[in-house]
């Protein structure tokens, strides 16, 4: 969960999502080292004296800033397809949940199971209460199983709205009269927070997204005693 003074990226839960914070440090090294030696020859064109009054052209130099450049591209783009493709991958899943996104709350529906469907709605802030998380915490949450392969499916029946959780690397629209597909794969036990992220109307910000993900034994159980 991210706190006010996390300013990175939030800790990954997913096998996926440790893949999208190895590609993000790839680009940013590059993006430093490109920041360091054009600030290095700005620093020189600035500084210094030299007039060259026979300057009208550079054959080699505009060949040499041109080719730099596009190996440097193709340094970022095809980890990037790599990343895109295994985000897309879906195999074997061992059970669907579906989202819809409403103005403004979620519902979930367990598509394998009847009747299991239930509206998640952001709950009031109680200070007391130290297992209450500001603009974070719902009244029904998610139950998962954690180490499966688990499909998503978006959709909305209003507006545009986003099912977008930063530490499994989730970040799927929800858009009315469609149905997005996606998957997850949580490795550990705990909580994982999400929000909306479409600007999707006056309360945007007030419809959290909580994922509780326990064992697949304790989640047979849930399941079996759902009312
Ligand atoms: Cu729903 Cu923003």
């Amino acid at each position: 969960m991210a706190t006010w003074s996390n300013f990175n990226l939030q800790n990954s839960a997913s096998p996926l999502m440790e893949q999208i914070i190895f590609f993000h440090d790839h680009t940013l090294i590059i993006l430093i080292m490109i920041t360091i030696l054009v600030g290095y020859l700005m620093m020189n064109l600035f500084f210094n004296t030299y007039i060259n009054r026979f300057l009208l052209e550079g054959q080699m130099i505009e060949l040499i800033w041109t080719i730099i450049p596009t190996i440097t591209l193709i340094f970022i783009a095809l980890p990037s397809l790599r990343l895109l493709y295994l985000l897309d991958e879906l195999n074997n899943p061992l059970i669907t949940l579906k989202s819809i996104g409403h103005q403004w709350y979620w519902s979930y529906e367990y598509s394998d199971f009847t009747n299991v469907e239930f509206d998640s709605y952001m709950t009031n802030y109680d200070q007391s209460n130290i297992n209450n998380f500001r603009l974070l915490d719902v009244d029904n949450r998610i139950i998962l199983p954690m180490n499966n392969q688990i499909r998503i499916m978006v959709t909305a029946t209003d507006v545009i709205h986003s099912w977008t959780i930063p530490s499994l690397g989730v970040k799927i629209d929800a858009n009315p009269g469609r149905l997005n597909q996606t998957n997850l794969f949580i490795n550990r036990p705990g909580i994982f927070f999400g929000q909306c992220s479409e600007i999707c109307g006056a309360n945007h910000s007030f419809m959290p997204i909580m994922i509780e993900s326990i064992s697949i034994k304790n989640f047979i159980n849930w399941i079996n005693n759902y009312s």
